[in-house]
């Protein structure tokens, strides 16, 4: 495809930042600054569709984000519970299939319950995926697939010299998946968090100062039109 003919990533990942500070701005707590992030991403989903993104991987709580007060934990927790149940219906009216990512065993068993039941349901969709990553930290799902490969080598089913970057990928949570070509990150900041720091090895990165509850179809529009305009090159010439 000539580079300057508009293309639309096959698979956006996002990394949805800046609800606190938006919850601070208007004078209102944390968790409503979460919950109005709860509705963009169901804004963010409807643009997906629309413009044929085939993959959604939306970062909704990191390993490190355990580290957060008990009170913001829980209602995070409480709100992934509402908005999976509440969004099913929806999702199965637009074809939406749920994935998760992360140590989702670390998750309340009714998180854990809840993301089995709409995963399960909407497993026939053939829509957009959307992929949640949940209890997410890139550098512990790297770790998982070492200590998988290692316990191969140790049961002597598995050499050394053999192991490809490919066989690494196929034992993280995203295996299957394609990667990402595109990283969106609001509120502003320059960092990756931890997330997906494997599979984003050439992704194009857009940062946008709009935080994560006031994003729009028109900063989507500037995400993509951003995209189109760079010229991937992975190392060759
Ligand atoms: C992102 O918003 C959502 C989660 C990490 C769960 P933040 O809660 O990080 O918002 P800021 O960075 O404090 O503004
Ligand atoms: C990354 O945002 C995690 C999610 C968006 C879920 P954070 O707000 O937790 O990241 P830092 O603290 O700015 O690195
Ligand atoms: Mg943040």
């Amino acid at each position: 495809m000539p580079a300057d003919t508009p293309q639309i990533p096959e698979h956006i990942a996002i990394i949805m930042d800046g609800n606190g500070r938006w919850a601070k701005s208007h004078g209102v707590p944390r968790a409503r600054g979460h919950e109005e992030g709860g509705k963009t991403v169901q804004r963010v989903i409807d643009l997906c569709r629309e413009k044929g993104v085939k993959w959604l991987t939306l970062y909704a709580f990191s390993t490190e984000n355990w580290g957060r007060s008990k009170l913001e934990v829980t209602a995070l927790m409480r709100m992934l519970v509402k908005y999976l149940y509440e969004r099913l219906p929806e999702m199965m009216e637009k074809n939406v299939r749920a994935h998760a990512i992360g140590e989702l065993y670390m998750l309340p068993p009714k998180a854990q319950e809840a993301l089995k039941y709409v995963i399960e349901q909407t497993k026939g969709n053939t829509g957009l995926n959307a992929v949640l990553a949940l209890s997410y930290g890139s550098r512990q799902e790297i770790t998982a697939a070492a200590r998988s490969l290692a316990e191969d080598v140790k049961a002597g089913r598995l050499e050394p010299a053999d192991i490809t970057p490919d066989m690494l990928a196929s034992r993280l949570y995203t295996a299957g998946m394609p990667d990402p070509d595109l990283l969106i990150r609001t509120s502003g900041e320059l960092r990756i968090s931890n997330y997906l720091l494997w599979q984003i090895s050439y992704a194009e990165i857009h940062v946008t100062d709009v935080l994560w509850p006031d994003f729009g179809r028109a900063d989507f529009d500037a995400a993509l039109a951003d995209y189109a305009a760079r010229h991937r090159r992975y190392g060759k010439r």
